[in-house]
């Protein structure tokens, strides 16, 4: 999956991988024995999925897992994660994920990766969703990151030009090697480039998703629990109050 990332010298990019990774490891503290888990897209939370199926291999360690994309089903299947569709689970007890920004109240911009449909329905069914990031991606004010939206192929220009008179930005549409990328369910991804402006993300969401052409929005509002930020210093635990 095409990952809009942010341009980084050789060296930086380096320490931010080890920075990823100790995040990612550090969350899995959270996964009990008889969990069901769901379980996030992207470099980071890759982390979390990998040393998950050390602990099942090697300690025994059961829980169920729900992924949130093809790419995640792909990586958990290969380390030996039992998984499970989220029509079959009566809910789940957490489920660990990556984001592209947090701000101080917790609420996400997600969607770099291009899976945020799925894995807000998977955070909508979780007990509690906790965040594994490094120190680059919380911010004061969400929008730097360009805000993903989900939109259908059907009319998809009439949609982009929707979203533009809305929020006053430009609104790009993603590609990838292959051309327009489309998702996991056969959708397309445009990113608004609002700037550090999103400072009432609830209010943004709900008149994004009253445009009929979209079919989800990056914005996670009240559903983080708790980030798992690694930083230059180690890793912290920061709790929502
Ligand atoms: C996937 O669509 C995204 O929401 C990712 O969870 C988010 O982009 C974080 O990914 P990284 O950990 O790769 O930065």
């Amino acid at each position: 999956m095409t990952k809009l990332n942010r341009v980084l010298p050789l060296a930086t990019l380096m320490d931010v991988e080890a920075l990823k990774a100790e995040a990612g490891r550090a969350a899995c503290k959270y996964v009990e024995h008889g969990m069901n888990v769901g379980l996030g897209t992207g470099s980071t939370v890759k982390y979390t999925i990998l040393e998950l199926g050390r602990r099942v291999k090697e300690e025994g360690l059961k829980i169920i897992g729900v992924p949130t994309s093809i790419a995640t089903e792909s990586l958990a299947t290969e380390v030996g994660i039992p998984l499970a569709s989220l029509d079959d689970l009566n809910g789940l007890d957490i489920v660990i994920d990556g984001t592209d920004e947090f701000d101080p109240q917790f609420q996400l911009i997600k969607g770099g990766g291009a899976a945020l449909l799925r894995e807000k329905v998977v955070a909508q069914s979780s007990a509690r969703m906790v965040v594994v990031a490094d120190q680059r991606k919380q911010v004061a004010t969400l929008g730097d990151f360009p805000l993903p939206v989900e939109i259908t192929p059907f009319s998809h220009l009439t949609t982009v030009r929707a979203l533009e008179k809305l929020l006053g930005c430009s609104v790009t549409l993603r590609t990838n090697e292959a051309g327009t990328l489309v998702t996991d369910n056969g959708n397309y991804i445009v990113d608004a480039h609002t700037g550090p402006t999103i400072s009432n993300p609830l209010e943004m969401e709900r008149m994004i998703l009253n445009i009929a052409g979209v079919v989800q929005v990056g914005l996670f509002i009240n559903m983080c629990d708790v980030v798992v930020l690694a930083s230059s210093d180690g890793v912290v635990v920061l709790e929502k109050a």
